[in-house]
């Protein structure tokens, strides 16, 4: 639904939705809501497919995995669906074996800790990738044209940003300290560049998959890019990260950039030229929107702890969100991180009810 101008500039055309609308800061009759982690583990129906299949399992079959999307955007009924994937599925093209071990996350087989391993790493299978661009284009299949409400569904893809993906090939999992991975970063002048290189040639492959395949919009998560300071942030991150953004936006989508704990770290953020940074629920809306900036939208920040409020603290918090976008276009209602298992669907739906009644005071 989008054109390309020119190379930083994209056109809404008719039809286009008020999701993506207000990626690109046009005025919106109301402010899209969606929810990080939407499909998860907290929804019964989520659970019911878990049963049967592994998480990639579900991941690897268009078929379940564009069910689970469509049913957690329906049930919910937010304004875009975020396609169901994962961060490390592009880990299996390049030649890292990986798994989700219960309770415990993500584990790599073997972690890079050489350069020796990263130039094993491969760049040339990201085709392989391609069951989640399928996913994609049945859930786009499923909601193309205009909902009830006239307006049509946004269709979310998304990759991780290469400093996230690269803490976990090199700690081989979740991690608090991220030792291992800034030794690298800070002690190895060739494999660090190296690493974040393969990772965008992959990530933008995967990207232009995507795409192709229906998504209206790229999240990049760098969920953990909150672990480093401003200046390794700029010196370690931002320029592979500011590559991805701009050689995903050629593709003609809008991109949005999203991390944890980065108060301090949107302006610099803001550099990757995304269209909307995600913002964290630890800094105020307002606090944030004027560090990144005019000229950039902003996403998010109910705490998703918020979810598990009585109903007045709940409400409240909606709205102090709202309130602190002041109706600027540019806002797209979101939590500050995902939805954790236990959460309360009807809260959940209760959210969205009220996005949906707001009206600026
Ligand atoms: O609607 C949705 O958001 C679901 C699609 C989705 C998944 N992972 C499926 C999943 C998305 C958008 C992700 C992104 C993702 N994956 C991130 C970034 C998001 C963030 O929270 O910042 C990260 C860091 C990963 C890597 C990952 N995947 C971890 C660390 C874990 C284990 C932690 C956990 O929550 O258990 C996963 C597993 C995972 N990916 C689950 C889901 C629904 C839960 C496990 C399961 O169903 O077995």
């Amino acid at each position: 639904a989008l054109a390309v101008a020119n190379e930083d500039t994209l056109v809404v055309e008719a039809g286009s939705s008020r999701f993506v609308r207000a990626c690109l800061r046009q005025p919106v009759d109301r402010t899209p809501v969606w929810f990080l982690r939407q499909a998860g583990r907290y929804m019964p129906e989520y659970m019911a497919v878990r049963k049967h299949h592994s998480l990639l399992d579900i991941c690897r079959t268009p078929e379940i995995a564009s069910e689970v999307t469509i049913t957690a955007a329906e049930r919910l009924g937010v304004d875009a669906a975020i396609i169901f994937a994962d961060l490390l599925l592009p880990f299996t093209p390049m030649g890292l074996d990986f798994e989700f071990v219960a309770g415990e996350g993500p584990q790599v087989n073997t972690p890079v800790r050489s350069l020796e391993h990263v130039q094993a790493l491969r760049t040339d299978r990201a085709d392989e990738l391609g069951y989640v661009a399928k996913s994609i284009e049945k859930v786009a299949k499923h909601f193309a044209g205009p909902r009830a409400d006239g307006d049509t569904l946004g269709i979310i893809g998304f990759c991780g940003a290469p400093f996230t993906l690269a803490s976990y090939m090199i700690e081989g999992g979740s991690s608090r300290n991220y030792i291992e991975t800034k030794k690298l970063m800070y002690s190895d002048s060739v494999a660090w560049p190296m690493l974040m290189e393969k990772l965008v040639t992959v990530l933008v492959a995967f990207a232009k998959q995507q795409v192709e395949g229906g998504a209206d919009v790229i999240q990049i998560f760098d969920s953990w890019a909150g672990a480093l300071s401003v200046t390794d942030f700029r010196e370690y991150c931002l320029p592979w990260t500011k590559e991805l953004v701009e050689r995903v936006k050629a593709f003609g989508v809008p991109v949005i950039y999203f991390g944890v704990d980065t108060a301090s770290l949107l302006g610099t953020m803001r550099e990757t030229g995304a269209d909307v940074i995600g913002l964290d629920w630890r800094v105020p809306l307002e606090v944030g929107w004027k560090s990144v900036g005019e000229g950039c939208g902003v996403q998010g920040n109910l705490d998703p702890i918020t979810l598990f409020a009585p109903q007045d603290v709940l409400e409240r918090r909606v709205r102090e969100v709202l309130d602190a976008a002041g109706g600027r276009p540019g806002h797209i209602f979101n939590l500050g991180h995902g939805i954790v298992p236990g959460t309360p669907v009807e809260n959940v739906i209760r959210v969205v009810e009220l996005v949906k009644e707001y009206k600026q005071r």
